[in-house]
């Protein structure tokens, strides 16, 4: 019943929401109109103007203000009507109170795109007007960018349309960020470190268009080649995790985070009004998705330009390059921290650097050319480097030392980059005092990738590598469960769902539980329900010794706090003592909780104990989480999330990612576990999650795992409902009564 009238409903809507228009028109807007221009050289509708005019915008420019006049050599409109013409983009930078009637005046000019600047909606707590500014506005064809933002620059047009700087390089990366006053402040720094970008784009409350609509447009745009992300909060993360998996193959996608640690993610949250939410499932989830994420604005940063200027490397070997040997081990470190291959096959090196490397030094990775070495030196092994195919990238480091000309090998790097043959990837650390470092400050905005400090240069080529194995590997890109045959039986678990229901609970009994499981295919540990000691004894018989026995009460979810569990019965006299222990247990522990029975199973035999859990996240939607199990699992919170639906591989990923993964491949001759099983499961609980609307949590604690081939055991299964009101209650009783 319900479901038709949602189908209703939204068909009615798709009617009377006009069509959304190309975000083209946001990046390449053939007119632009100010609301709110300025005569005021200190108001930011002055600025932006400003910015609009010198950015050599080739469209046409509408600068509004009921004052009229000219500014900065731009006729002024009295009022939007005035205007002949469509107009693709109108900024708005008046105030709050104002915003909505500027709105309304659009709707008859074919605006595409509101750029709202503004302050003082939903990040203070005025959602309400928020949100009707963008109904009407998306009734009326438009779409919103904002509000709290500082607009909107693009490469395309060209277009600076912000109250940022005025001269932003154009080039290859593009800027999304959350944040506008860290926003600018990134248009700055990429003006030092001279970046070229291809947009910048605040979205701030993001009430309308979020990242992941202007992902859409970057993935197609040829001019981006690097995206780069600062977010607050995901709201919309089912999309945001689809698009992503979309484009990381594609091209390479970095994001800082803000709210890492628990304080930053209260800072963040009041911020913005979105929740930052739990710190290692976004981690989890960006890494699923191919996404690179930086921990600092400076990495981020420093990643983007790298991966914009680099070439793409040919192939995973790396070879260092040094003066000195502990620069050398450092970077050695380095190499395995960010996953960049050291070359080591040690004949071929020694046929490519012979002529290269003085007598004293090393032509083990890192080729050591000793402290003694001269540009020379280093020139004769780059250049050993460059020309030969089994080496696809370069670390070249340094210590300052007399016989170094560190300037002429600058020089000479940034001749090789801006050679037109291309150059291998290369990164360059160099390490000394007053001359090293000036000279860095001076090579690093002439685009040579240089650094004082080997991590940094290293993080870069680690990054690179990073984004090579996506493009080679494809990352996760399974958007859609599996095929209907894998599939549970949904019908059987939609009964379970709805007898839980009617008995008016929001969580399922463990055996009920476990029934779901086993509709799924997942192999459970044989069960039966006793209301008393006779029934219990018949069970146990059935069932076979040893037994295990749990308490069944609706007041009780926890069984083994409650003394409600009890393991290892092998006989008749057992199973009574039991009983009475459990009920007696019980009764103390909470002397109102509702006893519905006894469950009666199979004693698995032992096995490593794992956790499988799976619940809809606040901004990811359905999320599994997979972990070694035990009653140290809330301890050591080793455990991995990922975004449901992803593939097996993916699943497997997630396995492997564990600290203690070693336990499940087997340590100190144990055999291998069944992983494979433990990856069936994961996909399943995924899947049983995704189906059911009704579930909102699932929690397979434990799943015995045996060795391999020998299968897995689902052994407790906790499923908490969403929550209804009193009225969805009455509805599933008329339901049922039908
Ligand atoms: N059928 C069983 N076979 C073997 N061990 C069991 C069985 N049932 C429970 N256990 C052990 O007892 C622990 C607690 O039981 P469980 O059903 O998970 O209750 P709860 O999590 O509600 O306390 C499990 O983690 C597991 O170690
Ligand atoms: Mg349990």
């Amino acid at each position: 019943m319900t479901n038709i009238k949602t189908k209703v409903s939204k068909v009615i809507q798709a009617k009377t929401m006009p069509d959304k228009p190309d975000l083209k028109y946001l990046f390449e807007p053939r007119s632009i109109a100010l609301i709110g221009a300025s005569h005021h050289e200190d108001k930011i509708g002055y600025k932006i103007l400003g910015n609009i005019v010198s950015s050599k915008y080739p469209g046409k420019i509408y600068p509004i203000n009921p004052d009229g006049g000219e500014i900065l050599g731009q006729k002024v409109y009295k009022t939007i009507d005035e205007i002949k013409g469509e107009i693709d983009l109108v900024t708005i930078v008046i105030p709050a109170q104002y915003v909505f009637d500027a709105v309304k005046s659009c709707s008859n000019k074919g605006v595409k795109f509101l750029s709202i600047i503004t302050s003082g909606f939903s990040e203070i707590g005025n959602s309400q007007q928020e949100k009707e500014i963008v109904n009407y506005a998306n009734e009326h064809g438009m779409r919103v960018l904002g509000p709290n933002i500082f607009g909107i620059y693009s490469a395309r047009a060209p277009v600076n349309a912000t109250f940022g700087p005025p001269d932003i390089k154009s080039g290859s990366v593009a800027i999304l960020t959350q944040s506008g006053a860290l926003g600018i402040a990134m248009i700055g720094k990429t003006r030092v470190e001279n970046i070229g970008l291809s947009s910048i784009i605040s979205i701030g409350n993001k009430s309308d268009i979020d990242e992941s609509d202007l992902l859409e447009y970057l993935v197609m745009d040829d001019a981006t080649k690097v995206i780069m992300m600062y977010i607050e909060g995901v709201k919309n993360g089912e999309r945001f995790v689809r698009i992503l998996k979309q484009i990381t193959p594609k091209k390479p996608v970095i994001v800082i985070k803000s709210g890492r640690s628990k304080k930053g993610a209260t800072a963040a949250a009041s911020h913005t009004g979105s929740l930052a939410g739990d710190d290692n499932i976004f981690s989890d989830i960006m890494k699923q998705c191919g996404v690179i994420r930086a921990e600092s604005i400076q990495e981020a940063i420093d990643w983007s330009k790298y991966l914009a200027l680099s070439n793409p490397p040919k192939g995973e070997n790396s070879i260092i390059i040094t003066n000195g040997g502990g620069i050398g081990v450092l970077a050695t470190d380095a190499c395995e921290k960010y996953n960049v291959t050291l070359y080591d096959d040690l004949e071929t090196m020694k046929k490519i650097f012979s002529d290269a490397v003085p007598e004293f030094g090393s032509m083990k990775n890192p080729i050591d050319l000793t402290g003694q070495a001269k540009f020379e030196d280093y020139q004769r092994s780059l250049n050993a480097a460059f020309n030969d195919d089994d080496i696809h990238s370069v670390i070249c480091l340094g210590c300052e030392a007399a016989a170094l000309d560190t300037e002429k090998l600058f020089t000479f790097i940034e001749e090789a980059i801006s050679n037109s043959k291309p150059i291998k990837p290369i990164v360059l650390s160099f390490f000394g005092g007053a001359r090293t470092e000036k000279e860095i400050a001076f090579y690093k905005p002439r685009n040579i990738p240089v650094f004082s400090d080997v991590y940094e240069a290293v993080s870069c080529l680690g990054t690179l590598y990073k984004n090579y194995r996506n493009l080679q590997y494809r990352v996760d890109t399974i958007d859609q469960p599996a095929s209907a045959e894998t599939k549970s039986d949904t019908v059987l678990i939609e009964n379970i769902i709805n007898k839980v229901r009617l008995d008016k609970r929001n969580f399922l009994f463990s055996y009920e539980g476990m029934e779901i499981m086993k509709m799924a295919g997942i192999a459970v540990p044989r069960t039966g329900l006793a209301h008393n000691i006779e029934e219990a004894i018949r069970c146990a018989e059935e069932i076979k010794y040893p037994v295990v026995m749990k308490i069944v009460s609706r007041d009780i979810l926890h069984k083994s706090d409650a003394g409600g569990v009890v393991l290892h019965l092998d006989n008749k006299e057992e199973v009574i003592d039991a009983y009475q222990a459990i009920i007696h247990n019980c009764r103390r522990y909470n002397p109102y909780a509702r006893i519905e029975g006894i469950e009666v199973s199979e004693m698995a035999a032992s096995g490593t104990e794992t956790i499988i859990g799976a619940r809809r996240d606040g901004s990811f939607g359905p999320i599994v989480m997979f972990g070694l199990g035990g009653i140290y699992v809330e301890v050591m919170k080793d455990v991995a999330f990922r975004a449901f639906p992803f593939s097996r591989k993916e699943a497997n990923n997630m396995v492997s990612q564990i600290k203690s993964y070693p336990l499940l491949l087997g340590v100190r001759g144990e055999k291998r576990k069944d992983i494979d099983g433990i990856i069936d499961v994961i996909v399943k609980v995924g899947e049983i999650l995704y189906e059911h609307k009704d579930i909102s949590d699932i929690e397979v604690n434990p799943l015995i795992t045996y060795e391999e081939g020998k299968g897995v055991k689902a052994i407790d299964a906790r499923i908490i409902l969403t929550r209804l009101n009193e009225s969805q209650f009455g509805q599933a009783k008329t339901e049922e009564e039908k």
